[in-house]
């Protein structure tokens, strides 16, 4: 391979586009989202409806009165860990809580306040 093939090579790798736009997860923003209380079906929902406002304490389900492991990592260590079960949740009771399926984003800001815990 000559020089100027080789030099115009290396000019065509470095022009590439670099991935500058990596999503940030914001803990503080997860918490609001959290926290936040939206209107479903006449009634005011947020994920601590279940889950309770103190995330190192069991919750308990608002309809089957079923107790839910903390939501604190460092209470509940096991948690987050399974990818298909987060997915499954999130898909769920986003769509029970707030009437649709969360953002990409919103999951990641919840699960770095979930995980801070
Ligand atoms: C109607 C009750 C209920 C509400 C409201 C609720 N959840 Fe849950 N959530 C559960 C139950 C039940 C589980 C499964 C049991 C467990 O993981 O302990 C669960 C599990 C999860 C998990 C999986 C945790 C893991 O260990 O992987 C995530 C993430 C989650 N919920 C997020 C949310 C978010 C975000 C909201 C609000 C948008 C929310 N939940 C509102 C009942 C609820």
């Amino acid at each position: 391979m000559n020089q100027s093939l080789i030099a115009l090579l290396s000019m065509l790798v470095f022009a590439a586009p670099v991935h500058v736009h990596a999503e940030v997860a914001s803990s503080e923003q997860g918490k609001v989202l959290w926290l936040q209380e939206v209107p479903v079906n006449g009634e005011s929902r947020s994920c601590t409806t279940c889950h309770g406002t103190d995330l190192t304490q069991a919750g308990q389900h608002i309809k089957t009165k079923k107790p839910i492991e903390p939501m604190a990592k460092s209470v509940t260590t096991d948690r987050y860990e399974d990818p298909k079960k987060v997915a499954k949740w999130f898909k769920r009771n986003c769509k029970w809580t707030w009437g649709r399926e969360c953002t990409a984003q919103e999951q990641l800001d919840i699960l770095a306040f979930l995980k801070s815990q």
